[in-house]
C-alpha cells in the first residue's frame, strides 16, 4: 500500500473511533502528527499503520493525539454571563434541587471548573445551598491525557490570567506565583468521564449540556448522533451551549434556538 492511501485509511479509521473527519481541507494536520508519531516510534509508516490496527491502546494514544484540546477559564465570557444571568436562575426555578451540568469534550478541564465557579458564586450569593439545592457536574472527554490533567486541576499562572483575583483566591490553592490548584471542595462537585460522544453514556436527567468547540470537527452523521445521546441524556426543556461557530441549523431540530441578551442557547423541546 503507498503512502496516499495509509493515511486516507488511518483518516477513515479516525473518523470510525471518535467522529473526526479529515479530508482534502485538513489531512495535513493528520499528516503532520503522523509524522511525529512515526518518528518517536521509530517506525516506516506501513509498520506503523499495522500496529495502529492491531494495537487498540495505540489507536487511542493516537486518536488523543490528533484532537485539537484547545481551551481556557472563560472561554466566550458572554456566554458564561447568559448561563449566569440568564439560564441558571431558569433551571433553578424548574428543578427538584440537584442541578446537573453536562462539559462535554471538557479538554483539559478549564471549562467544567469555570461551570463550577459560576454555579457556586452564582447558588452561595443567592442563598440556594442553604435552601437545599447543590449541583454536580460531569465532565467527559475522549482524551484519556487531558483528563488526567483536568483531574488534578493544577493550572499556571498564564493560564489562569481570566481568572479575577477574588476568584483565584476562593478557589485556587496557590503553590507558588505560577501554580494554581482548584481547591477540593470545587473539585468534589465534579465527576471526570472517559468517554466518546458518538455513544451514550448511560447519563440522564441533565439540566444544561456545554458542548463548546466540539461538534465542529464531526461532520453532520456524527453531529446527529451526538446531538441525540445529549436529547436522551436531557431534562424536558434542558439547555445546550454550542460555541460560537457551531450552529444545528439544518442538522438537528429538537433542540431550538432561543436568542437571549448575551447570546443564543438551545432549548430541547
Ligand atoms: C477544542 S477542545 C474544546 C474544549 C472545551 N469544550 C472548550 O470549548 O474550551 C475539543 C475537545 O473535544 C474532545 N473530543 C473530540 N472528539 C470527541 C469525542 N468523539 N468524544 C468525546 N470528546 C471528544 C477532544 O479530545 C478535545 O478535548
Amino acid at each position: 500500500m503507498d503512502e496516499v492511501n495509509i493515511i486516507n485509511n488511518i483518516a477513515e479509521i479516525v473518523y470510525k473511533t471518535c467522529g473526526i473527519v479529515f479530508k482534502e481541507s485538513n489531512i495535513s494536520v493528520l499528516k503532520s502528527r503522523l509524522d511525529a508519531k512515526i518518528k518517536e516510534k521509530k517506525l516506516p509508516i506501513d509498520k506503523y499503520y499495522e500496529l495502529l490496527t492491531t494495537d487498540k491502546n495505540e489507536l487511542n494514544s493516537f486518536v488523543d493525539f490528533v484532537t485539537t484540546n484547545f481551551t481556557s477559564f472563560f472561554r466566550n465570557e458572554r456566554q458564561f454571563e447568559m448561563y449566569e444571568n440568564e439560564i441558571l436562575p431558569e433551571i433553578i426555578k424548574n428543578s427538584d434541587k440537584k442541578i446537573k451540568i453536562w462539559s462535554a469534550g471538557c479538554s483539559t478541564g478549564e471549562e467544567p471548573y469555570t461551570i463550577a465557579m459560576v454555579t457556586y458564586e452564582y447558588m452561595e450569593k443567592n442563598g440556594f445551598f442553604n435552601k437545599g439545592f447543590d449541583f454536580e457536574i460531569v465532565a467527559s472527554d475522549i482524551s484519556l491525557e487531558s483528563l488526567f490533567i483536568a483531574k488534578e486541576g493544577k493550572y499556571s499562572g498564564k493560564s489562569v490570567t481570566k481568572v479575577s483575583n477574588i476568584y483565584l483566591q476562593k478557589y485556587f490553592d496557590s503553590v507558588s506565583n505560577d501554580i494554581f490548584i482548584i481547591k477540593d471542595f470545587l473539585k468534589k462537585k465534579i465527576k471526570f468521564d472517559l468517554h466518546n460522544l458518538i455513544y451514550d453514556n448511560g447519563i440522564r436527567d441533565i439540566d444544561c449540556v456545554f458542548c463548546r468547540n466540539v461538534i465542529i470537527y464531526f461532520d453532520e452523521d456524527v453531529q446527529r448522533k451526538v446531538l441525540e445521546n445529549f436529547y436522551i441524556s436531557t431534562k424536558k426543556n434542558a439547555y445546550l451551549l454550542l460555541g460560537h461557530s457551531e450552529s444545528l441549523f439544518g442538522i438537528y431540530e429538537k433542540f431550538k434556538p432561543v436568542t437571549l441578551n448575551n447570546g443564543v442557547a438551545y432549548v430541547k423541546d
